[in-house]
């Protein structure tokens, strides 16, 4: 039997746990309970995850005597808006929750990063609890209090660091996962093997195809290593003044796919990492900073995954450098004209260049397939 493993993001007062493991949903109500001043707490999920796993969530409050009521969203991007921030945000003080009340967010990123912005606005700041069901959302955007809805301007725009009081991460909830959301998860467990941990990605390379086949005990030991490699990035480096930059490796390449791809189905977000990821690669090899042949073995690890890896790979009609390199310059990131893009001098040894010529990307870009 696969057993739960408990990970500690320390951040003094405002550390908490994140639990990881199959059956870990059972026993949310045992585990919340002692963060509680009084015994009620509101739900905010979204409609796909609430006819899936809030009656295991419900089952669990209920058992330990919690009261609660949930909040029930559309799925999908759309939902990190400003109209739903407000729909949320009215809900909690209608619900009467007070300050020192919990807030408990089940479901994917979308779910946490809205419902981690409306605790952190209502009643100038509320405690929150992350249940994330997606593995995205179980290794990346549960831990570290990155909160956001998106603006027209852009996505994430609106935002706080907000820490969660506790984070619950069971693995089993993911075996409802399409295997297409598994998989775009997956991009950014990989993601932490090849910023700083090339044994882990060797372990990948070898296990990897157990994680998508929804082996238990892979897909615990997967989560709780990508769970312990973010926490020690936010524990050093909590608002992204430095380190914590390197988390988003493949971003820059990513978000302009998925900007030039209109934010749709067409790209999920993991799948434009998973892309971005050897973008990035081919990159660092094009400035001298890694061997030419790095980019192939991470192509070779996404393609055996399943994951796209190539521009190519995106259905319909071919995206231009120009539009690429157009929704670049927009991206946070940039200063003083110059891209900032996190490279890499081989697997596991990722580093933050503020500097790259603008010339260096479009010619990488070009030759992509
Ligand atoms: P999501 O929340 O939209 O979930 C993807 C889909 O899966 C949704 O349709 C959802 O209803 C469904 N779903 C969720 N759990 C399920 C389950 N167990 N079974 C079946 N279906 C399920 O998307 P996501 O990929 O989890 O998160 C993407 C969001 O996360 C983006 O908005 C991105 O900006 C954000 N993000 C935030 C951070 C951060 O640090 N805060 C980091 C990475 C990404
Ligand atoms: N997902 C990147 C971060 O949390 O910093």
């Amino acid at each position: 039997m696969t057993t739960s493993e408990t990970i500690r993001v320390g951040l003094g007062e405002r550390s908490y746990d994140v639990i990881v493991g199959p059956g870990v949903l059972a026993r949310a109500g045992e585990l919340t309970r002692p963060l509680l001043k009084r015994s009620r707490v509101a739900i905010v999920t979204d409609a796909t995850v609430a006819g899936l796993h809030l009656p295991a969530l419900n089952a669990a409050l209920d058992a330990a005597g919690i009261a609660h009521e949930a909040i029930v969203l559309p799925p999908g991007e759309q939902t990190k808006s400003f109209a739903q921030l407000e729909h949320v945000c009215r809900a909690l003080l209608a619900a009467r929750l007070e300050r020192g009340d919990l807030v408990v967010a089940l479901g994917g990123g979308v779910i946490g990063d809205l419902v981690g912005l409306a605790a952190g606005l209502v009643r100038r700041g509320m405690g929150f609890v992350q249940i994330p069901t997606t593995l995205l959302a179980q290794v990346d955007s549960s831990v570290g209090g990155k909160t956001a809805i998106n603006a027209p301007e852009g996505k994430n725009l609106i935002g706080l660091f907000h820490q969660p009081r506790l984070v619950l991460a069971d693995t089993a909830v993911l075996g409802t996962l399409p295997l297409r959301e598994l998989k775009a998860g997956y991009a950014e467990v990989v993601k932490y093997g090849l910023i700083g941990d090339a044994p882990f990605f060797d372990w990948l390379d070898s296990d990897g195809a157990k994680l998508l086949s929804g082996d238990l005990a892979a897909l615990t030991r997967a989560v709780a290593a990508s769970v312990t490699a973010k926490a020690g990035v936010v524990e050093r480096d909590e608002t992204e003044t430095g380190e914590r930059a390197l988390l988003n490796l493949g971003h820059t390449f990513g978000h302009a796919l998925e900007a030039a791809t209109g934010f749709s189905q067409r790209l999920l977000h993991g799948e434009g990492v998973a892309i971005g990821m050897k973008l990035a690669f081919d990159l660092s090899a094009a400035l001298g900073a890694c061997d030419g042949q790095v980019p192939g073995r991470v192509a070779t690890h996404l393609a055996r995954m399943g994951l796209p890896h190539r521009i190519a790979d995106i259905a319909g009609a071919r995206l231009s450098t120009d539009e690429l390199l157009r929704h670049m310059a927009q991206d946070k990131k940039v200063e003083a004209g110059k891209l900032t893009f996190i490279l890499a001098r081989g697997i596991g040894e990722a580093f933050i260049a503020k500097d790259v010529d603008a010339d260096a990307v479009r010619a990488v870009l070009n030759k992509a397939e």
